[in-house]
């Protein structure tokens, strides 16, 4: 049996993965901050998880040893956690906020991509999908600081990728357009439904061992920022 770990998975995109994942015959290995929420899903999915705040450098490390020690090994790694709470104009960035939005964004996944790629390379197989984000195809004011974020992670993905083929490891750098989950305030009925965002996701996991997706752009119709 395959296994995955996502991280980000008590809302959202990656909970719908977890769910899609666990259906299609992945044994799951989830994770979140909420408490309440991880132990609803792993009682929904029977499945192991710990509640990880992926802000410490530390716990991003522990949180990949946990996983492995829990699958035995990572077929697939979701580095989907991520979030965007302050949409400042670039007069109002602060530090705080920058080191913040690092830490979760960027350090995190590329943390536990290195763990898992150094697993994975062991066996010379395994997926890394990175969840980035369609804003780095667009441009939009009071979004720097996330904007940059993303950027950091895909140029980061672009290097992971080469680096993994090379011991035959597969990287996915996914660009969703907006989704309609907890990561907004708003309600957005006209996006795209996490089930559908997390469809996506999984069709690239899923792919045929010959196949591997290394980009993947979409968005709702309403979009035109590309
Ligand atoms: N929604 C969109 O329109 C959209 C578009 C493009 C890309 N994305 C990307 O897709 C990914 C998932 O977003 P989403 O829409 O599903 O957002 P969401 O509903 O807000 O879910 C975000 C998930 O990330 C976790 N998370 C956030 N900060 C964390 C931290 N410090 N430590 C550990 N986990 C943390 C949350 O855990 P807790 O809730 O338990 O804290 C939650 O499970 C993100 O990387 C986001 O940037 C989203």
């Amino acid at each position: 049996m395959r296994t995955a770990f996502i991280t980000g998975a008590t809302r959202g995109i990656g909970r719908e993965v977890a769910r899609q994942l666990k259906a299609a015959g992945f044994q799951v290995f989830i994770s979140g901050r909420d408490a309440t929420l991880l132990k609803t899903l792993q009682a929904e999915l029977d499945c192991p998880g710990l509640v990880v705040d992926l802000a410490e450098a530390d716990a991003a490390i522990g949180l990949f040893a946990a996983a492995r020690q829990k699958l035995g090994q990572v077929d697939v790694l979701v580095n989907n956690a991520g979030f965007n709470r302050a949409k400042n104009p670039i007069a109002r960035i602060s530090a705080r906020e920058l080191d913040d939005s690092y830490a979760v964004n960027v350090r995190a996944p590329i943390l536990l991509a290195r763990e898992a790629l150094q697993e994975m390379a062991t066996r010379r197989s395994g997926h890394i999908v990175n969840v980035i984000s369609s804003i780095v195809h667009a441009r939009m004011e009071n979004y720097s600081v996330y904007t940059t974020m993303k950027h950091a992670l895909h140029g980061f993905t672009g290097c992971l990728t080469k680096e993994a083929r090379l011991v035959g490891v597969k990287v996915t750098g996914i660009y969703p357009g907006g989704v309609n989950t907890t990561f907004r305030s708003n309600v957005r009925p006209d996006y795209i439904r996490p089930e559908s965002a997390a469809r996506m996701i999984t069709q690239c996991i899923t792919a045929p061992d010959d196949v591997v997706v290394h980009e993947l752009i979409y968005r709702p119709l309403c979009e035109t920022n590309f």
